[in-house]
């Protein structure tokens, strides 16, 4: 099949690579100049498993819009719908909540319903954008026109698995009106992967893809009360109490993201979750749980502070790690940065340093600020391999929320969520 793609960013791009691994001849088009030259380069400068071997040798036609819509079968829309920057969960969130920006979205969608009435042609547009529900109705179907055969079809990625994540998705959702666009929908997918395709109303769908990320940052911060909880409770301990969880699979269902440790992070999770707690709110839902998973992200993010004030009262304090999650440069929702900007508000001698984001090994990252420090209180906010080889200077003070450092000589490991043995 021809298959367009509007939109090649951080998702467009490696799912555009993705489709045209199984065959499919891929148009692409963005009105960001410098996307085209990640194609021409070769090379993306974010982390994407696979993206840059598939790069290597792409054959994807970069065209103008309107040959793109003329050549394609079908046009998916990955366009950025993005909530405001002080939504993004590096601070403590703001007491007014909003809705996403719709602008891009809503623009691309009237430039391709543009061009398609034009040619009089019916064409499939699928949009994979999040949105919260009710938007695609209210606010993209009205930019349309009867040539816009549209469908939504949101996509349960994580940044740096994306490819992967997309073919072998758990279910593929599809949310349509028209019987036409998702049979034809499901016959594409089936030359891309055996996933289940779930065919539901758009509503449906739009409600499914923030409702799948938000169950997450509800196991998240469930699972981090605990570890608050262990962490206060003598012959308690957070590992011990998870791993008897995740045994417990026919209820709990599985042991993703059952780990205590840092918030819940990353370009989607924290922003959905606001603005669920919006929409909650909006509806006058009785009791608004969004608005409780993201106050327990915040009240740990500042009970972390509060323990790193504590243990490197006399010393400088370098938080390890600002990517959202372990072996990637992606730093967008991180739950590191969080707590590096909660403890720069109360302490100025706060340093982060992460090794896949920074260019500099630690050394010269302490040498460039002049920490000359022998002990310094370390925290590790991403659980980066790397840390499990660092030397740390006796007399150090290394706090772990994820309980993976080894024992050091001359160094002060706490570990979070462990409540201690009782003597
Ligand atoms: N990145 C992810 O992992 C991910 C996962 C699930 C869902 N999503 C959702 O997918 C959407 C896209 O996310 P992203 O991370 O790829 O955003 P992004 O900002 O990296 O990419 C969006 C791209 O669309 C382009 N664009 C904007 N308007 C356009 C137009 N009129 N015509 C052509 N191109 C246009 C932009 O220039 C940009 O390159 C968002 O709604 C996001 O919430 C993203």
């Amino acid at each position: 099949m021809k298959v367009g793609f509007v939109g090649l960013g951080k998702l467009g791009l490696p799912v555009a690579l993705a489709v045209e691994s199984k065959g499919h001849k891929v148009y692409g088009f963005d009105i960001k100049k410098e996307i085209y030259d990640q194609i021409k380069n070769r090379k993306i400068d974010y982390k994407e498993k696979h993206a840059n071997d598939l790069l290597k040798k792409t054959k994807i036609e970069i065209v103008e819009l309107k040959k793109l819509i003329n050549f394609s079968d079908i046009i998916f829309v990955p366009i950025q719908t993005p909530h405001d920057k002080k939504y993004e969960g590096i601070n403590d969130i703001p007491k007014t909540r909003k809705d996403f920006d719709y602008t891009y979205l809503v623009n691309g969608m009237k430039m391709i319903s543009k061009e398609l009435k034009k040619i009089k042609k019916k064409k499939i547009v699928i949009i994979i954008s999040t949105v919260l529900p009710g938007t695609i109705r209210k606010k993209i179907l009205p930019v349309t026109n009867k040539y816009t055969q549209v469908g939504y079809n949101p996509f349960f990625i994580a940044m740096g698995t994306t490819i992967d994540d997309f073919l072998f998705s758990e279910i593929i959702l599809f949310g349509s009106e028209n019987k036409f666009v998702s049979d034809k929908a499901k016959e594409f997918y089936k030359t891309l992967t055996n996933s289940p395709f779930f065919e539901t109303t758009i509503e449906n769908a739009e409600l499914i893809k923030v409702v799948y990320n938000t169950f997450i940052s509800t196991k998240i911060a469930f699972i981090n009360s605990i570890a608050e909880m262990c962490h206060r409770l003598q012959n308690t301990s957070i590992d011990e109490v998870t791993r008897a969880l995740s045994l417990s699979t026919k209820r709990i269902i599985s042991p993703s993201y059952m780990r205590g440790g840092m918030g819940d992070g990353g370009g989607c999770h924290p922003r959905d979750n606001i603005a669920m707690s919006y929409l909650a709110k909006r509806h006058n839902i009785s009791f608004n749980i969004f608005e409780a998973i993201m106050l327990q992200r915040q009240k740990y993010n500042h009970w972390l502070a509060k323990l790193c004030l504590k243990e490197g009262k006399k010393s400088p304090i370098i938080i390890l790690g600002k990517s959202f999650k372990p072996e990637t440069n992606i730093v967008t929702g991180s739950p590191s940065i969080y707590l590096y900007n909660s403890l720069r508000k109360k302490n100025k001698n706060v340093y982060i340093w992460d090794p896949e984001v920074d260019n500099e090994d630690l050394d010269n990252f302490r040498k460039k600020n002049k920490i000359n420090n022998k002990k310094i209180c370390y925290f590790i906010g991403t659980q980066h391999k790397a840390f499990l080889n660092t030397k740390f200077d006796r007399g150090s003070i290394i706090i772990d929320p994820f309980r993976y450092i080894k024992k050091r000589e001359g160094v002060k490991i706490i570990e979070i969520g462990e409540g201690g043995k009782i003597k």
